[in-house]
């Protein structure tokens, strides 16, 4: 029977990743791991852990007792939030991933899932179709981590073997579980604003396209991903995954198509320029090609499913 664990189990990504896991394999052999105390109300059903990912013994002494098949690693700060705690940031984002690629390469742990992201682009990548492979000048301390992360998973896997697999997530959105720091959050509070009030302050301009996906495409990818054959995984440093390339313009627009009352303004702030430096869509062949890779959820759907579920009547 498989034996997991979700490090960062009560993030966006997290906690729906956990429900979907707990889904396949069982309730008790996926550990829910994070900072807080308290268990997240959603994922009570499981085994559940407070782990500090920078507390690298303790981190150490779990894993080595217990042993897991497979680790996803998700503990990290954001965009816009690493912009304003730059040291926390890199700490946080490089030393977990330093701990945990060292009890896999110990054998300790089986499997390693890491999440990348398209911020590890940068004003000089290709904006448009953004291949697989081409140049990476990321320009903020969040990509920076990311490319920088993306580096060393693939030393470990051609210096020690580990089976380390990673995804370049887009944005992405989801009801479940709320982000937290990210640029590409505004296409999440965008709902919640909309089912409230009625109309959203946007913090990017409207034509500022990013590369998008709804939570379960992007947990099907991840699960799609850690359970293909091993030869099958050419990438190792970690694969473009596109989505559905979004402006705050045109979900505004699907949104009053479903939701006519809904009114949108534009106030531009500091992640402006984060989002201007990512890409507007993305290549993702590389994972159609190696694991069969393909997106379901399109704009039309996206929006359908979060204003069904976000503050349901
Ligand atoms: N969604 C993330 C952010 O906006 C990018 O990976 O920071």
């Amino acid at each position: 029977m498989a034996n997991i664990l979700v490090i960062g189990a009560g993030g966006q990504i997290g906690t729906e990743l956990v429900l979907a896991l707990r889904k396949k394999h069982g309730e008790q052999q996926v550990v829910a791991a994070d900072i807080k105390n308290e268990c997240p109300p959603l994922l009570v059903g499981g085994p559940y852990v407070q782990m500090d990912v920078l507390n690298r013994d303790s981190v150490r002494n779990y894993i080595i007792y217990k042993g897991f098949d497979e680790v996803y690693l998700l503990a990290a700060l954001l965009s816009a939030t690493a912009e304003k705690n730059p040291d926390f940031a890199w700490k946080l984002n490089m030393e977990g991933l330093f701990t945990i690629l060292d009890l896999a390469k110990e054998g300790h742990i089986k499997k390693i899932f890491w999440p990348s992201s398209i911020a590890v682009f940068g004003p000089t990548t290709p904006a448009d179709m953004t291949p697989q492979t081409t140049v990476m000048e990321p320009t903020t301390v969040y990509g920076i981590s990311k490319q920088a992360g993306e580096r060393w998973c693939e030393y470990y896997y051609n210096k020690f073997g580990v089976d380390v697999r990673s995804i370049r997530y887009p944005g992405l959105i989801s009801y479940k579980s709320l982000p937290g720091g990210g640029t590409t959050d505004y296409a999440v509070d965008i709902f919640y604003k909309a089912k409230s009030e009625g109309k959203y302050t946007c913090f990017l301009n409207s034509d500022t396209g990013l590369p998008m996906m709804f939570m379960d495409d992007a947990i099907r990818a991840t699960i799609e991903l850690m359970n293909a054959p091993k030869n099958q995984i050419k990438v190792r440093s970690s694969y473009n995954l596109g989505g559905v390339s979004i402006t705050p313009a045109s979900l505004s627009a699907e949104i009053q198509n479903q939701m006519p009352s809904f009114r949108i303004d534009y106030k531009p702030d500091f992640r402006q320029e984060i989002a201007d430096s990512w890409p507007n869509s993305i290549d993702d062949s590389a994972a159609q090609n190696d694991w069969g890779w393909k997106h379901e959820y399109d704009l039309k759907s996206i929006v359908k499913t979060m204003l069904d579920n976000v503050f349901p009547e």
